[in-house]
């Protein structure tokens, strides 16, 4: 019975990963970061990695294939890995829409796909998908990323309804502004950072961030048996930003 956490190299991920291993389960953590996973090994202690581009179909069915040689059952599925840009739609190429698909779409279905045909034979299995508030509001200059993270709520609700028979659970995660290494990017192209950092901050009610590791508690409980009555659903985590 393992937890499979992707884009476990950074931010969210690690977060996640150091929980899971933390809470005294097996722990596969997966990234397209080899210099990320070691970092996140190093700080989780004990956890299986896997390098690998969840983009890649081939690589995916491979990933997989090597957890059944080595007889790692993924019970838990984390879908965390993916990627962001700054820019309204005028501003958007066809490049940056395609890349923010292919990881934060495409990437999911692919480990989506390979995980269930694990997890159906078995009859039970748990997936969280780690969407944003900007798969359920607009976002200022955030126009592929929004439209991605709505329809990582999409994916979520089409898994819950084909197969909360067959003994899934699939729920999404909407957190608010997290600082993570992917808020220091975003700033770093900003003229005053300080500034701009301030009001990224004051977006949220509570006028901070939210923390890697307050997000990871979410995930937890979504992934646990205390969830056990949630099932397309999607878990607001985003100090009030949406409650405005
Ligand atoms: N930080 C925020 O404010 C925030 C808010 C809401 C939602 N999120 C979501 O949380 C998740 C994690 O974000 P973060 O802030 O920790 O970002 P991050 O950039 O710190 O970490 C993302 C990780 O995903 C990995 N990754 C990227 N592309 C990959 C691929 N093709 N295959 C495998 N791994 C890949 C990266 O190497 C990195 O380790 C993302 O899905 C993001 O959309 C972040």
């Amino acid at each position: 019975m393992a937890v499979l956490v992707t884009g476990a190299g950074s931010g969210i991920g690690r977060a996640i990963a150091e929980r899971f291993v933390r809470d005294g389960h097996e722990v596969i953590g997966v990234d397209v970061s080899a210099a990320g996973l070691a970092g996140t090994a190093a700080a989780a202690g004990s956890m299986h990695t896997v390098e690998c581009d969840i983009r890649d179909e081939r690589a995916v069915i491979e990933l997989f294939a090597e957890l059944d040689r080595s007889g790692r059952a993924v019970s838990v599925l984390i879908n965390n890995a993916g990627i962001g840009t700054a820019a309204t739609i005028v501003a958007t190429t066809v490049e940056q829409w395609q890349s923010m698909f292919d990881v934060n779409c495409l990437g999911m279905f692919l480990m989506c796909r390979a995980a269930l045909a694990r997890m159906l034979p078995a009859g039970a299995g748990v997936i969280v998908n780690v969407s944003s508030v900007a798969g359920l509001v607009g976002l200022r200059e955030r126009a592929a990323y929004c439209a991605s993270k709505s329809a990582v709520i999409g994916l979520t609700r089409a898994i819950a309804v084909d197969h909360a028979s067959d003994g899934i659970r699939c729920n999404a995660i909407a957190p608010g502004t997290v600082d993570t290494p992917w808020v220091d990017r975003i700033l770093s192209d900003k003229p005053d950072k300080e500034q701009a950092r301030r009001d990224m901050e004051r977006r949220q009610l509570t006028g901070r961030m939210g923390t890697a590791q307050e997000v990871a508690a979410g995930v937890a409980f979504l992934a646990s048996p205390e969830a056990s009555y949630m099932n397309g659903s999607v878990l607001i985590m985003d100090g009030g930003m949406t409650a405005v």
